[in-house]
């Protein structure tokens, strides 16, 4: 019978600790962390994402600063944007909301985002130094997960972890985390033959794949713990993950409910990076 990781409780201890963190530098150095979001377009999940960033933003003490630019604005618009903002003392985190409509190319906006302000951790310069394991800013979904496994105790050097997904937001950062934690990892995705067999081998299984019953019981090993990374909508429009939780869970050691799990992580590390940049300032 699997216990659940609660990323709400993990994130309520982590966001006081920031909170705290936050008001000393305010008093000690008249710093307030700032996080600029862009959000181009009216796609309503991004509209969601982007008002709980603002709110977790209130919640640690943050100064948030939205910029909507309607569906049409231009690449070179929001490069512009950029640009200003990568000059501004006050802010001290930049994220541009993704996906981006078709006719701005993504890189070349990550690109832009000055290295020291890219809360996010795509630029070019920060993924090689988590490449290298040795990073200013931990990609956000990844460094989520790591909190959560952490909190349950479970040792992860020499474990049989098994991430699905490959995407450069979460599977190939999240691999390199694990390894990092001297972790034996493997990678799965699209492509991979016998993928039950290779989940059902797996110690710690991290699931990106963003399909609804993607991850069955017979993928997964009894006393695994299983971490749940995906946003779907399952045929009544329910929020649900990639696992088929009612079959899964209780095979499991521990695993990640969604909602409630993964989720809030996210916008946590997001809310620890900006604070990490705004404590960079100080040389920290
Ligand atoms: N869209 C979905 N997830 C993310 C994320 O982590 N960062 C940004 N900027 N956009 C996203």
């Amino acid at each position: 019978m699997g216990n659940l990781i609660s990323g709400k409780e993990v994130s309520k201890t982590i966001r006081s600790r920031i909170r705290e963190e936050a008001q000393k530098l305010r008093e000690d150095h008249g710093i307030q962390p700032g996080l600029a979001v862009i959000l181009v377009g009216n796609d309503p999940a991004s509209q969601i994402y982007v008002r709980n960033k603002q709110k977790a933003c209130e919640e640690v003490g943050f100064h948030a600063f939205e910029y909507k630019l309607s569906e049409n604005s231009t690449q070179e618009q929001l490069l512009d944007l950029i640009g200003v903002l990568n000059k501004d003392n006050k802010v001290h985190g930049i994220l541009v909301q993704l996906p981006l409509p078709d006719h701005i190319d993504e890189q070349t906006v990550i690109d832009t985002i000055s290295a020291e302000k890219d809360v996010d951790a795509f630029h070019p310069m920060n993924v090689g130094k988590i490449m290298i394991g040795n990073y200013d800013f931990l990609p956000c979904t990844p460094a989520g997960v790591m909190e959560l496994i952490d909190s349950t105790g479970v040792e992860i050097a020499g474990k049989n972890c098994v991430v699905v997904g490959r995407s450069n937001i979460v599977g190939k950062p999240m691999a390199m985390l694990l390894l990092h934690r001297n972790a034996t990892v493997t990678i799965c995705h699209s492509k991979t033959r016998n993928l039950a067999e290779i989940c059902a081998g797996a110690d710690i299984l991290v699931s990106a794949v963003g399909r609804a019953h993607f991850i069955k019981a017979d993928m997964v090993k009894e006393g695994a713990m299983v971490i749940d990374v995906g946003m779907n909508h399952d045929e009544e429009g329910k929020l649900c993950g990639d696992v088929e939780f009612a079959e899964v869970e209780p095979k499991t050691s521990y695993i990640t409910p969604v909602p409630g799990g993964v989720g809030p992580m996210t916008i946590t590390m997001l809310m620890q990076n900006t604070l990490r940049a705004a404590q960079m300032k100080i040389g920290k």
